[in-house]
């Protein structure tokens, strides 16, 4: 018998995945500290996580029994994967079922980022009715750019298009038929692509490269007014520079939905007018989550049992 060990929020259609399966166990723990997440792991075959269980190196190390990780969602910044790699653990995740949400919250923040939704309804909560204040700005005619076209850039590329936006993006390995196709004018120089945003959305993943992409230099050399969305990773735009750069009115807006440590711990940047935040809404949908928990369920189990 394996035993799968699930120590975050799954949806239950992963979970029925695992039940109806012979040779499978299922040990869900949520709450856990990262000592009592240690101890678990020692029982445990395999481990299914979203994003907040944080394996590290200390929980993954003498692990005899785990064999396997499957992060529920796309990434796997909160998996060590040198320590993973080290101590023989494979690590797989779910790249493909919150494409749609995560692209359609990116959407959804530009277009209320440009029409002040959230402090319009806020202010007919309160009872005002303030025309003037909240007068917005049209998306069409408007150029986009994307930093990072995987599957949530082009998907995101897609519904800006719909909105008759000019897409242009950055992206070391699209190629660029692919990108002519596409309708996208495509830059290998991410320096060449900033000065033409109107509005400027990150898909990168997380890593020492993407880390800080989006900085004070590169903010300082956009469209004054530009707005920057980032609902990718926390840390890929500098929420320092972001921050200074909103308050020198070199930036328009923003509009956040990932956080450099989450929830944020410095809630300058969350606290300004100018900004709109949501706390990592991006895959929260009913879609997104039944998607990524059934393909995790059938990523682990195919792994154990074949691995048997
Ligand atoms: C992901 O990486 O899949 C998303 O950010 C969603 C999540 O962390 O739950």
């Amino acid at each position: 018998m394996f035993r799968v060990l699930i120590t975050d929020n799954l949806s239950p259609a992963g979970m029925e995945v695992l039940k109806n399966l012979q040779g499978i166990e299922v040990d869900v723990r949520q709450g856990l500290s990262p000592e009592e997440v240690r101890e678990a792991l020692k029982e445990a075959d395999g481990i299914i996580i979203r994003s907040a269980t944080k394996l590290t190196p200390e929980l993954l190390k003498d692990q005899p029994r785990l064999k396997v990780v499957v992060r529920a969602g796309v990434g796997v910044d909160n998996i060590n994967l040198p320590a993973a790699t080290r101590e023989g653990i494979v690590v797989m995740n779910t790249p493909a079922g919150n494409t749609t949400s995560t692209a359609e919250h990116t959407v959804a923040m530009m277009m209320s980022l440009s029409r002040n939704i959230a402090p319009a309804a806020a202010s007919m909560s309160a009872g005002r009715w303030d025309r003037k204040l909240y007068t917005g700005t049209q998306l069409a005619g408007k150029t986009l750019g994307i930093v990072g076209l995987g599957r949530i850039g082009l998907s995101v590329a897609k519904r800006a298009q719909g909105l008759e936006m000019k897409i242009v993006g950055f992206d070391p390995f699209l190629s660029a038929e692919r990108a002519a196709e596409l309708g996208i004018e495509l830059h290998r120089d991410i320096d060449d692509l900033v000065p033409l945003c109107d509005y400027l959305t990150v898909h990168t993943p997380l890593t020492d490269e993407t880390r800080g992409i989006i900085n004070a230099a590169r903010l300082a050399k956009m469209r004054k007014g530009v707005r920057i969305i980032n609902c990718a990773r926390g840390g890929i735009v500098d929420e320092n520079d972001l921050a200074d750069a909103i308050e020198a009115g070199q930036v328009g807006g923003a509009a956040l939905d990932v956080f450099t440590s989450e929830p944020p711990t410095d809630d300058r940047l969350v606290k300004l007018p100018q900004v709109l935040s949501t706390p990592h809404l991006g895959a929260s949908t009913e879609e997104a989550q039944e998607l990524v928990a059934v393909e995790a369920a059938e990523l682990i189990s195919g792994f154990l049992l074949r691995n048997e």
